[in-house]
């Protein structure tokens, strides 16, 4: 399973791309609003950071000529950049004439099965359920994501299942058990995947019995 970052926190994206553990970004208006940036400047640092590895980048329009435009510029701001489309007939519209020219497409705010089959039918390179939204009103987002699995695996589309909205180190392992092509995450969470109260434990007594062995 590959590893996105959901941020547009520059600092923490410099952390995470200087490893191989990170395959890509994620944004949205909310996460560049955070950033205190404008769009553009944003996507173009972050883009330039994460060398050829995937941005996506959202438009904030909702009518097709506009969204399809926006889409257009974004796309023109590095060769990295994913255009992120609501799951609306207009972004399903504009899905399809991006990914017809060769733009790559990620549609988000996905919450049932049905929007994720339209949007592989659309051409969609990604799709992105938002599974702890769907957690959030007692729904499980795992669940969503094991019926896209299987949905997907039965047709043979080729658009990669991104688990988002990410929450915890456990949403991380059920996602990759239900078989997501990627989970984008959190900084937060990203870093605590490495924990275990155990391993530091295993590693202070190591250490010190590493201690007492050396010759005085
Ligand atoms: O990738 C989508 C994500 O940013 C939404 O997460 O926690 O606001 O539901 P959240």
């Amino acid at each position: 399973m590959k590893f996105f970052v959901d941020t547009a926190e520059i600092n923490a994206i410099k952390e995470f791309a200087a490893t191989s553990l990170l395959d890509g970004v994620t944004t949205n208006p909310t996460l560049i609003m955070k950033s205190g940036g404008t769009h553009e400047d944003v996507i173009a640092e972050i883009c330039q950071l994460v060398g050829a590895r995937p941005v996506s980048a959202e438009v904030i329009s909702t009518d097709i000529e506009p969204m399809f435009n926006e889409g257009k510029q974004l796309a023109g701001i590095a060769s990295n950049v994913v255009v992120k489309v609501p799951l609306t007939w207009n972004g399903l519209r504009v899905c399809e004439n991006l990914s017809r020219e060769g733009i790559p497409v990620n549609v988000t705010l996905c919450f049932n099965a049905n929007q994720a089959l339209l949007a592989a039918k659309a051409g969609a390179a990604y799709i992105s359920p938002f599974i702890g939204r769907l957690d959030d009103i007692g729904l499980d987002g795992i669940d969503l994501i094991s019926d896209i699995r299987e949905i997907y695996d039965n047709y043979g589309f080729t658009t990669q299942l991104l688990a988002a909205s990410v929450r915890s180190p456990h949403h991380v392992t059920q996602c990759a058990l239900a078989g997501a092509d990627v989970a984008t995450v959190p900084p937060s969470v990203l870093r605590k995947l490495c924990d275990h109260p155990l391993t530091d434990i295993g590693l202070a007594s190591f250490l010190a019995d590493a201690a007492r062995a050396r010759p005085a």
